[in-house]
């Protein structure tokens, strides 16, 4: 019985799982606190942490229904993230597992991502992972649990980032992805942007599609608004497949993950179901697919299967990445 927390950004989440059911995944979400300044403040999320975690931790216990004594295990994210924000989460664990008597497991947030599939699907290897969320956006390569290879990666920007300073620019605030998939609806895929760097297998680049949709906006009427959003998205929609379809045809694929908040956005998903010839793609529910502690629970049950428990999580913030940084 695992208790994970998770405050990497700007949603402060707390999960109860039994194994690989999730009891309880109890989320807040400070966006409205971030979007008078455009995006999030590292400063304001670390204090709206501390200001609701402990909230937020007797609401997943009260869900799931479970007494503290019934607890094995304090998961939290320990990285990437915005520092200050960890730290808050990082405390909060090392005060339960202190206080409990029982091993911390430390998380890395990608991984969590990663295996916010297995909330409803079983995993099959060798596996091929897109992973897009506001600051990652990689295809891996998992030949078992948590062995994970990258295969592409962005060179500047990620997808997530793109659809958030694209919202901006359309003046349509704080997070863009949502916002995009919305107004796309209503309009027409009729600007071919630009598809970046399509030869290469092995890096993914947004920034230039960036600069080419805001000339374009710099150059239109807010009527096209809507057709700049729909041809956006379609545009990103078809540099992730185009990528899996490159990745897929150099190694063995069981089954392909979809994973990271933009995989939230319906088009991406039905794209890719429809573009990419791999039959076994499993995506999380679009809620899994946005940050929160299931996920980090789930990935921690393997965690614990490797011995990658300890006493007290320290921070070991300098550039994470996916590498482990369980011990
Ligand atoms: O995984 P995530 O929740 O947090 C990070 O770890 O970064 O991803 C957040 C990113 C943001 O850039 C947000 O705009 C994007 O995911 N996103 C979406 C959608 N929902 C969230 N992008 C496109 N369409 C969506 N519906
Ligand atoms: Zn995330």
């Amino acid at each position: 019985m695992i208790l994970a927390i998770e405050t990497s950004c700007d949603e402060t989440s707390v999960a109860v799982l039994d194994g690989r059911r999730i009891l309880s995944n109890v989320l807040y979400s400070q966006i409205k606190h971030h979007r008078q300044y455009g995006g999030v403040v590292p400063e304001l999320a670390s204090r709206l942490h501390a200001e609701k975690i402990d909230q937020i931790l007797v609401r997943a216990m009260e869900e799931a229904e479970v007494g503290f004594s019934d607890l094995t295990h304090i998961a939290v994210t320990i990285g990437p993230g915005l520092e200050g924000a960890l730290l808050v989460g990082m405390t909060a664990a090392n005060m339960l597992s202190k206080a409990l008597n029982i091993p911390l497991v430390p998380v890395n947030h990608l991984h969590g991502h990663i295996y916010a599939a297995e909330s409803e699907f079983d995993l099959r290897f060798p596996s091929l992972i897109c992973l897009a969320s506001g600051g990652h956006t990689m295809i891996i390569r998992m030949k078992e649990n948590l062995q994970f290879e990258v295969v592409a990666n962005t060179m500047d920007d990620a997808c997530g980032e793109c659809f958030d300073k694209v919202a901006r620019m359309l003046n349509l605030g704080y997070p863009g992805g949502p916002k995009i998939e919305a107004l796309a609806k209503e309009g027409q895929i009729n600007i071919d942007f630009p598809h970046p760097i399509k030869k290469k297998a092995n890096a993914f680049s947004f920034s230039g599609l960036k600069t080419a949709v805001l000339t374009k906006v710099n150059d239109s009427q807010p009527e096209e608004f809507p057709n700049i959003a729909a041809s956006i998205q379609h545009r990103i929609a078809t540099v992730l497949s185009h990528k899996i379809r490159l990745a897929s045809e150099t190694c063995d694929v069981a089954q392909l993950v979809l994973c990271g908040g933009v995989f939230a956005n319906q088009y991406i998903r039905s794209h890719i179901l429809s573009e990419v010839p791999i039959e076994d793609v499993v995506i999380p529910s679009p809620k899994l697919c946005t940050d929160n502690a299931a996920m980090i629970g789930l990935v921690a049950r393997h965690y614990i299967d490797q011995g990658l428990v300890v006493d007290e999580v320290k921070a070991c913030f300098p550039q994470m990445g996916l590498a482990f940084s369980g011990k």
